[in-house]
């Protein structure tokens, strides 16, 4: 079959990676990819967001089945305008991937069906938020309600910082339209996990948990940036976690998605936090994470394209998902400067290294094949290597020892990615 998966970052290389390894498929296209991803699939140059073209680029190629890697996509309604024409597709339709497109209706969901959030007040104009927040307790969270790319949550710490964040997000837009409405939400505390899940509008199967390091520096130091490296699976995500989030959080918002109309077939990763009053939810994506994708992905056993199709055939509950018993971390090698300003087309020396290596990959984020046919940076995160071991401890050795194979100028990276495992 031919497969066209669209997107072009890490997560959609890990993907591509996973639709490879199926014996089903003999084509792979990708749309816009990059130069990694490149070596496994043929790129098109199509946007993400340009839905006519990536429709008549299927019809044209009688493409079996779309993968839609992205959140903006999903959100825009990308799978409305594949299955319009009768293409298969796989991800949420629009009025499902609202769950991630706007936080102030996942809270009202969460409240609506009881599960586990902390609580919160949605607005849509500043003189009310503002208003609220001179009796709130300090420190508080506000979020754009829209996809800012994972930038769109503060930390205030100061009703003055409070102030200052209703400003950015309500008034200067600083993150666009997403700012319309915001959700000031209570601090909670504890440790993060992330749990990505196959979803086929009724039943829900979990993969192997992850942990994201989302700030720019090490020790949990700098800006938040779209995910600076990961660790599968989460120590700290035990039996007993699992059994509470299964029981409150998983199936009860499937659950909730399909009795509001809005079934959900796709991925929904619930991005979680341990807290002393048990788990709960952080926010809801309707898309694999990235990098947490990098993590996941190598140590699922099924064939994908198997389980995708179940998920939009409704007959998910007759997959028995199944990961290696082993871990993986990734490390994410930067342009420095990211996620603020940051230069490109910087030659990348040293991928030759993975070609042979079981169980060491090398995921490309932002890279391009240039004029000259070099492969070079081309973004802010340029590469997620990947290592498996047979713990945490030696997947962590060995994604160290495997970023010193890959040399580029600014070449930037976090050096305490899966440090907290020595904690578990
Ligand atoms: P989100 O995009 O909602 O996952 O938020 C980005 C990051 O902000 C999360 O990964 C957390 O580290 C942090 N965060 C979000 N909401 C809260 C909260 N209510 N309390 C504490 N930290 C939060
Ligand atoms: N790594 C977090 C995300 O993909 O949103």
């Amino acid at each position: 079959m031919k497969v066209l998966i669209v997107g072009s970052g890490g997560r959609e290389h890990a993907i591509a990676m996973s639709v490879a390894k199926s014996s089903r498929v003999d084509e792979i296209y990708c749309a816009p990819g990059n130069a990694g991803i490149g070596q496994i699939a043929e790129c098109v140059p199509i946007g993400a967001m340009e839905f006519e073209k990536l429709v008549a680029f299927a019809k044209e190629k009688a493409i079996d089945l779309t993968i839609i890697g992205m959140d903006d996509p999903l959100v825009g309604g990308v799978v409305d305008a594949f299955e319009a024409e009768g293409l298969r597709v796989f991800g949420p339709n629009k009025a499902a991937a609202i769950l991630e497109g706007s936080k102030a209706f996942s809270k009202d969901l969460m409240k609506k069906y009881n599960i586990p959030t902390a609580a919160y007040e949605n607005f849509d104009n500043p003189e009310d938020a503002l208003a609220y927040l001179e009796t709130a307790k300090m420190p508080i969270v506000l979020k754009a309600d829209g996809l800012a790319l994972g930038k769109g949550v503060l930390i205030c710490n100061t009703l003055k910082e409070a102030k200052a964040g209703v400003q950015e997000i309500m008034l200067d837009k600083k993150f666009g339209s997403a700012g319309n409405q915001m959700v000031v939400e209570e601090f909670m505390t504890g440790r993060e996990v992330s749990v990505l899940s196959y979803v086929d509008g009724k039943t829900i199967k979990i993969m192997s948990s992850a942990q994201d390091h989302k700030r720019a520096k090490d020790g949990d130091q700098g800006l938040n940036t779209g995910g600076m490296g990961t660790f599968s699976p989460s120590p700290f995500y035990t039996k007993e976690v699992d059994d509470f989030c299964e029981k409150y959080i998983f199936q009860p918002t499937v659950d909730a998605m399909a009795a509001e109309g809005r079934p959900f077939k796709g991925i929904i990763f619930f991005g979680l936090m341990l807290t002393e009053d048990g788990p709960k939810v952080l926010e809801y994506n309707a898309r694999f994470g990235d990098p947490e994708a990098q993590v996941v992905l190598p140590r699922m056993k099924n064939d994908i394209i198997e389980v995708m199709e179940a998920c939009i055939d409704g007959t998910l509950d007759q997959i028995d998902l199944q990961f290696e018993d082993n871990a993986a971390v990734c490390v994410v090698l930067a342009s420095d400067g990211y996620p603020v300003s940051y230069q490109k087309g910087f030659e990348i020396k040293g991928l030759e290294n993975f070609a042979d290596k079981d169980g060491y990959y090398c995921f490309h984020a932002g890279s391009k094949l240039n004029d000259e046919g070099k492969i070079v940076t081309n973004g802010g995160r340029v590469l997620g290597v990947t290592a498996k071991g047979a713990d945490l401890k030696e997947a962590r050795a060995n994604a160290y020892k495997a970023t010193e194979w890959i040399d580029f100028e600014n070449k930037y990276m976090r050096h305490d990615i899966g440090k907290a495992i020595d904690e578990a």
